[in-house]
């Protein structure tokens, strides 16, 4: 009786529009609630210590004195510390990184957790914290790309190879006719999304209940059961609502594992949540690159070779080195490549996935060096970037699952108005005398899929209800699942319950790596058909049914009702034929992944193309970014107001990245100097003008069922480079470090 083709078609109303997000308004009229809005009864507050120095030992702390404040309910160290099932030194799982948990008193970075203290207030926690007073043993810190001998990165992060090598690049080099070899270099920078880390953990018996904000709600719940040894259903993550994660928030780190040990200990509920100066160290980051570049063209300005080199900051006990190189693979057609990672270790946190991790610190220096050798060849920007575009993936020759590339470029162009540019700097003035340059940056992110499972069911009233365990970061996920649900379901948006943000459903997979709405949607679209197809199945067996003898494939679903294709005079409610069943639900399942087999015939990426405008000071040299055009091609868009809104957050990163963001370190102390929003800049309001969004369809088949590709991160990676290149263009000088500032092209000025 099965036909495996659902019925439902596959693109319904709902895919496609722009609906508002779903949880809007009760995000901006304050009901949503975050994490660290609960309040369980015989709620302790906890306040992590953290620490002054960078490296040493601590030698002690007045537990005593913290002890003795009324308030205080406890207070951990590594002296009462309870043991841990887990090893927070071992690599016990799948993306497990390495961290403290009070398992001695080394300190290997500043503001590591060195203490937990537990009060009835969040103000007696803290003022214990502060009477513990520690005392250090410390030595010199080593901080910054000079801070110890460089390593060869055999493993990148997530597993990609540290070295990768194409063509005969000795013979790319020596066939050039120019070349440049330039090296530019970005900062450290912190994860600091709104809402700053926080878990709220309450223990029943062996079973623990933990709020918090999380990126990757049922891998985590295997994770937290391995530190603390009960089975993964024995831990249950409630994330109904993320201030935002940027990556940060899909791994355990120390102080959400000593929070929940702390509640263990003291059989009460226990929250923690991070200060803001707290974000710079225990939770992830992005390291610090220096990043050299040598690209080679000959006489027709294509590229015989594109070799880049990239040393970034590590910590000196984990692994996870920024992969910037990986920026020059997969995008210009260079006769030869060569990509190298290195790292340095420092004394420091590890650094962490942040927001398009590799590509946004690569491509920003890939981008910049592509406009040199432009410049050098006499080229248009634009002019040299189509000479060199890839018609299939370099290096391996596969094919683009969907590719319009070219098309952002183009639209883009036409849109910002590129074909005005004069190809010298420092030509162009505004009426108030600013100097205006012209830059642009290509953008490349891969298109992954994870692994998701949802379920689905039609109620007996005709409406339905999905299940999957997805995050909502604030990109607006849990709209465009649903559209995609109902869709599946053949059902208007407001006729679904979309649950979601707990880990006691379905494995929605994890909201990063730009692949949430492909990989959750896929599930989600599964079940839904699933769920579709089984009571088309029930209708068209019963001969009491309108639809009888049509057969699954005979039927189509919308608005609630099953349809005989090309026969709209024959249909029925899903609600009667469900009532005739006896009138019980039908539940669906799904999910979704990309098979080894689907991947290895097709390269797959989203693509872009960045345009940015800046006006600078010719005498202060104060900077501002006044238009950015952004075009993308990422397949399918679900919804596009919020796959724009996505897309427009990764510029304004790129505007961040560009002009204002970086950790600082003391070199003395190896403390960050900046650790807050007064000194940490991110763009504001003001900041950000001009701001354009493009988006170009693209029909995939292969990259997944739906057509989906990724738009979380990709915004960020072409417009840092755009940025770079259009100081370049305003002022003559070329700043090789970002974040450009004001003081760097006064000293290019003066020479
Ligand atoms: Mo991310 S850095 O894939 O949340």
């Amino acid at each position: 009786m099965s036909d495996t083709r659902p019925p439902a078609s596959r693109f319904g109303s709902n895919s496609g529009q722009s609906f508002t997000r779903r949880d809007g308004i009760a995000k901006v009229t304050g009901t949503a609630t975050f994490a660290a809005d609960n309040h369980p009864d015989g709620l302790l507050y906890a306040v992590y210590v953290p620490a002054t120095i960078a490296r040493g030992r601590v030698s002690h702390l007045d537990v005593a004195a913290a002890k003795a404040h009324p308030g205080v309910a406890e207070v951990i160290t590594p002296a009462n510390r309870p043991m841990l099932d887990g090893d927070p030194e071992s690599k016990g799982f799948m993306f497990a990184f390495r961290f403290e948990a009070l398992q001695d008193n080394t300190v290997r970075y500043a503001n590591q957790p060195i203490a937990l203290v537990l009060g009835e207030t969040l103000e007696a926690a803290t003022e214990g914290a502060r009477l513990l007073n520690p005392q250090y043993e410390a030595l010199p810190a080593r901080v910054g790309l000079n801070g110890d001998t460089p390593y060869k990165v055999e493993v990148g992060s997530f597993g990609r190879p540290g070295q990768t090598v194409y063509g005969d690049v000795a013979a790319g080099h020596a066939a050039a006719v120019q070349s440049v070899d330039l090296t530019y270099e970005t900062p450290e920078q912190y994860h600091n999304a709104m809402e700053t880390h926080a878990v709220v953990a309450e223990w029943q018996g062996d079973h623990v209940t933990l709020d918090m904000p999380n990126q990757a709600i049922v891998m985590s719940r295997g994770a937290y059961g391995y530190y603390f040894g009960i089975p993964p259903e024995n831990v249950l993550i409630r994330s109904p609502y993320l201030g935002g994660g940027f990556g940060s928030k899909a791994i355990p780190n120390g102080p959400t594992v000593l929070a929940i040990l702390a509640a263990r200990m003291t059989g009460r509920p226990v929250k923690l949540m991070l200060r803001r100066d707290q974000m710079f160290g225990p939770v992830g980051h992005r390291g610090a690159t220096r990043q050299r570049l040598r690209l080679g063209i000959d006489a027709g300005a294509k590229m015989t070779v594109l070799d880049h080199e990239s040393l970034a900051t590590t910590s000196t006990f984990d692994d996870f080195v920024e992969s910037a190189a990986n920026a020059s693979q997969g995008l210009y057609a260079a006769g030869a490549l060569r990509s190298a990672q290195y790292g340095v270790r420092v004394d420091a946190g590890t650094p962490g996935p942040m927001r398009a991790p590799g590509e946004a610190s690569g491509s920003a220096a890939l981008e910049c060096a592509i406009d040199e050798m432009a410049e050098k060849a006499g080229l248009d920007p634009l002019e040299f970037r189509l000479r060199n575009y890839a018609e299939t993936e370099p290096g391996t020759g596969l094919p683009y699952s969907s590719k319009a590339l070219r098309e952002c470029y183009l639209r883009g162009a036409e849109r910002f108005g590129w074909s005005k540019r004069p190809m010298q700097p420092g030509q162009m003035r505004d009426e108030a005398g600013m100097l205006v340059g012209w830059g642009m940056g290509t953008a490349l992110f891969h298109a992954p899929m994870f692994a998701a499972k949802a379920r689905a069911v039609l109620r007996p009233d005709g409406t339905g209800l999905v299940e999957t365990a997805a995050a909502d970061m604030g990109q607006g996920a849990w709209t465009a699942l649903a559209q995609i649900a109902a869709d599946s379901l053949g059902l208007p948006l407001d006729q679904v319950e979309f649950r979601s943000g707990s880990s006691d459903l379905p494995d929605g997979g994890v909201a990063g790596g730009s692949g949430h709405t492909a990989t959750a949607g896929g599930a989600l679209h599964a079940a839904g058909s699933d769920a579709v197809r089984r009571l088309a199945d029930i209708a068209t067996a019963d001969p009491a049914s309108p639809l009888f003898g049509a057969g699954n494939a005979g039927v189509t679903a919308r608005d609630g009702r099953f349809f005989v294709i090309d026969d709209d005079s024959r249909s029925e409610s899903y609600a009667d034929i469900i009532a005739r069943a006896g009138g019980t639900e039908v539940v669906g399942t799904g999910s979704a992944a990309r098979t080894p087999e689907d991947a290895g015939h097709h390269a797959m990426y989203s693509h872009g193309a960045v345009f940015a405008e800046v006006k600078v000071d010719p005498e202060l040299y104060q900077m501002r970014v006044t238009r950015l055009v952004g075009a993308f091609a990422a397949g399918r868009i679900i919804n596009p107001k919020l796959a724009e809104s996505q897309l427009m957050g990764g510029m304004i990163w790129g505007i961040s990245f560009a002009l204002h963001e970086e950790a600082r370190f003391d070199k003395r102390t190896g403390r960050i100097m900046n650790a807050d929003f007064a000194g940490y800049h991110i763009p504001v309001n003001a900041d950000v003008s001009g701001l354009e969004v493009i988006t170009i369809h693209e029909d995939d088949a292969h990259v997944n069922a739906l057509g989906i590709k990724g738009v979380g991160e990709i915004g960020v990676v072409g417009t840092v480079g755009a940025i770079g290149n259009a100081i370049r263009h305003a002022t003559g000088h070329r700043i090789r470090r970002f974040p450009i500032r004001i003081e760097d092209l006064l000293h290019a000025a003066l020479g």
